[in-house]
């Protein structure tokens, strides 16, 4: 009896399992190497069309699966990984370095070094991009005609370390991004987005290297991160919406920018951001928002700074809605884009300027319903000047330099 019920109990337990084949093999992903189908760790053999044999079987894997780097420095020219897939669990696991060719030239043509587009459910977890990005930032030092530019910044040109390109449900978990030619990292068209202990280093000169940059994209967390780099640490680009940011420790670098908005005329807004428990350590900017100077249907609004330390930054909070690059096509001209319900709390430390908190908001758009809620910075260790233009608010608390709303 025993045995017969044991029997029929375990046959129910296959046929069941049968029916559902991604109960029984969630927890044992199918392994691709990239080492098995030619990826030599010796820096210097074109790995490229490896990774992409593995991830194309990761990618047409019915059950979850796993693409593996091992350790050890792997030269890659541009690759794009494509979806759909037909698993939505893909994990994407980094023991190693990937390495770009140091001659921008080579991946020049293409906008992007290492790309993730259409996918759903990838997590990238762990390993180092290291761009080498030198080679162009010396071309653009040097005043020269180079691939992409500070004037481009919205037109992606060349090279972004990672690109994940309208995908879902996301994961980027420990990564090391090094010397990026432009952006190390960019979330673009993308819904549900988390990224965690991440580590962006590149020198504090190196032209357009932002950090992270959102744009288009909802759901986006960004927690637990170190980011040194010679532009924006996080950048904020137009129709970002339900974006958290907590945890950054930013410097060297631009500091964290919602911005530039208003580029174009008809443009995506920036709707509930929080940027919680950041530390700003000689750098530029502290909290900026930023839009150009010209008519636009762009808006920021639902913001919330929270817990800021600053460190020697030169510019802690800033609304600077004036933004014309080499006075071109916008001298004169009002901001678009309206800014609104900001709110800065717990802000405190010190200023490398005198004007610690600037709002210079749109003459045509004033800033409505900026908030300051417990702000002290110093200034060479006295209170420093706040400045207020076409912006009103509210402070509460103790707020030093006064406040000018
Ligand atoms: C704002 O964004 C957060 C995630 O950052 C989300 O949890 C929250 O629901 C959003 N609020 C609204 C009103 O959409």
């Amino acid at each position: 009896m025993a045995t017969a019920l044991a029997l029929s109990m375990l046959t129910i337990y296959f046929a069941a399992a049968a029916l559902s084949p991604s109960i029984t093999s969630a927890s044992k992903a199918v392994k691709y190497s990239v080492s098995s189908y030619g990826a030599k760790p010796d820096d210097k053999t074109d790995s490229t069309n490896a990774f992409l044999t593995a991830w194309n079987k990761a990618c047409s894997s019915p059950s979850p699966s796993t693409v593996y780097v091992p350790a050890g420095r792997f030269y890659l020219k541009n690759v794009a990984f494509q979806g759909p897939c037909k698993t939505k669990s893909i994990m994407f696991r980094i023991d190693g370095t990937l390495v770009a060719p140091s001659d921008y030239s080579v991946i020049a043509k293409v906008g992007n070094w290492i790309l993730f587009r259409h996918v759903n459910g990838v997590i990238v977890s762990g390993g180092t991009l290291d761009g080498q990005g030198a080679s162009l930032w010396s071309c653009k030092a040097a005043g020269k005609s180079c691939p992409a530019g500070a004037r481009n910044k919205m037109i992606f040109v060349c090279c972004q370390n990672l690109e994940f390109s309208n995908s879902q449900n996301v994961q980027i978990n420990g990564l090391t991004s090094v010397n990026s030619q432009l952006f190390h990292i960019v979330i673009n068209g993308c819904q549900n987005v988390k990224v965690k202990g991440v580590k962006v280093t590149a020198a504090g000169h190196s032209p357009n290297t932002d950090g992270i940059h959102v744009q288009s994209s909802a759901g986006v967390t960004i927690l637990n991160s170190r980011i040194g780099t010679g532009d924006d640490c996080i950048s904020i680009g137009p129709g970002t919406t339900n974006l958290w940011i907590e945890n950054i420790a930013c410097g060297p670098g631009h500091g964290i920018s919602i911005g530039s908005l208003g580029k174009q005329l008809h443009e995506a807004g920036v709707q509930n951001v929080t940027v919680k428990t950041v530390t700003f350590t000689g750098t530029q900017n502290g909290l900026r928002i930023k839009s150009w100077g010209r008519p636009s249907t762009g808006f920021a609004r639902g913001i919330l700074f929270q817990h800021a330390v600053m460190n020697n930054v030169q510019n802690p909070i800033v609304i600077d809605q004036n933004y014309c690059p080499g006075q071109k096509g916008c001298p004169g001209q009002a901001s678009g884009v309206k800014v609104s319900d900001v709110t800065y709390q717990d802000v405190h430390g010190s200023s490398r300027t005198e004007v610690a908190v600037k709002f210079a908001c749109s003459k045509s758009n004033p800033c409505t319903g900026i908030r300051l809620d417990g702000v002290k910075l110093t200034y060479e260790n006295q209170a420093a000047d706040s400045s207020c233009q076409n912006a009103d608010g509210t402070a509460s608390g103790v707020v030093q330099p006064s406040s000018c709303l």
